[in-house]
């Protein structure tokens, strides 16, 4: 039995709160990180084109020998291919590229409101067909501000189950994150560690060592406790277990606003802003 809890999405699908990140894992590292995940526990892996790591993806979630229905895989739109003709290609691609015949998720990776006129409408209602065949389980955006949120609202007919944004004590991204609760819209919150750059903060180091954890343990739970999905990306296996470990404890209310009280507002965040993003790769 996993201890990781599902979060339900508005279209009837559930999706494990917990799971695990591959941006930034080398295509030669990928399979033996996501076996190792498996191993551990982890039924959730989250990868994108952009990653080029999709086919080693497949792999590792195929050496694991578990049934890929117990498994949520996500992938995203490469920014390249956000006309619907190139996406309908790409998406077959991801699908020959994981070498499975459906994505439990796929998701518009950045909104790129400066590049195709703006028009992330069209591709959202390309991704639309992708879900009405069945190919993908659940569709979603990633990096999508409140405004862009409101446009599908008024010119499409599906709100998106997820909005993977940035997300971290430091850059809390709180008005997004009640847009989505208020709409229906789960938030996955990516880099949940700060890719480590909020580890030694003195809040954080004292409360983990408060609570007999670690300081990774105590942030992922924060995200957990504030109802979010996460995926921390590992590729040493010791912390692929630690980050695993973080249903045992729990924080209590003023651990949680301390933590809370660390939001840096914009000077947080350590992403690229979705308004002004457009790097399309070649
Ligand atoms: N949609 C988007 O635009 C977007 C953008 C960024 C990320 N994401 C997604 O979110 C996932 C997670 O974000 P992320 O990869 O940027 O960063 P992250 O998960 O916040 O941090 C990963 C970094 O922290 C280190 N680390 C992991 N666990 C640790 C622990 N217990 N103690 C100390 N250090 C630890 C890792 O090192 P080692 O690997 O060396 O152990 C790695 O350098 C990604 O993999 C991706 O799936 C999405």
């Amino acid at each position: 039995m996993s201890a990781v809890p599902d979060i339900d999405l508005n279209d009837g699908n559930t999706i494990p709160q917990l799971g695990f990140g591959v941006f930034q894992i080398d295509p030669e590292d990928t399979a033996e990180a996501v076996r190792e995940a498996l191993k551990v526990g982890y039924r959730h892996i989250d990868t994108a084109e952009m990653y080029g790591n999709e086919s080693e993806v497949g792999e590792g979630i195929r050496a694991s020998g578990i049934d890929r229905g117990e498994i949520f895989l996500t992938s995203k739109l490469n920014n390249a291919f956000h006309e619907p003709e190139e996406a309908r290609r790409a998406f077959d691609e991801t699908l020959t590229e994981v070498g499975f015949d459906y994505v439990d998720l796929f998701l518009i990776h950045w909104p790129l409101p400066t590049l195709y006129e703006g028009d992330f409408v069209s591709t959202w209602k390309t991704l639309e067909e992708f879900r009405n065949d069945g190919r993908t389980r659940s569709i979603g955006v990633s990096n999508f501000q409140i405004e862009h949120l409101e446009r599908l609202a008024a010119e499409t007919d599906t709100v998106p189950a997820v909005n993977q944004i940035e997300v971290h004590p430091y850059f809390a991204n709180d008005a997004v994150r009640e847009y989505g609760q208020e709409h229906g819209i789960a938030t996955e919150a990516w880099s949940p560690i700060a890719q480590g750059g909020v580890l030694e903060d003195a809040t954080i180091t004292e409360i983990a060592e408060k609570v007999g954890k670690t300081p990774a343990q105590v942030v992922l739970r924060w995200h957990i406790q504030r109802g979010d999905i996460v995926f921390p990306k590992s590729v040493t296996p010791s912390r692929i277990q630690e980050n695993f470990e973080v249903f045992d404890f729990e924080l209590d209310p003023s651990d949680m606003q301390e933590i809370s009280g660390l939001d840096q507002g914009e000077d947080g965040r350590t992403g690229p802003h979705p308004e002004t993003f457009d790097v399309v790769p070649r």
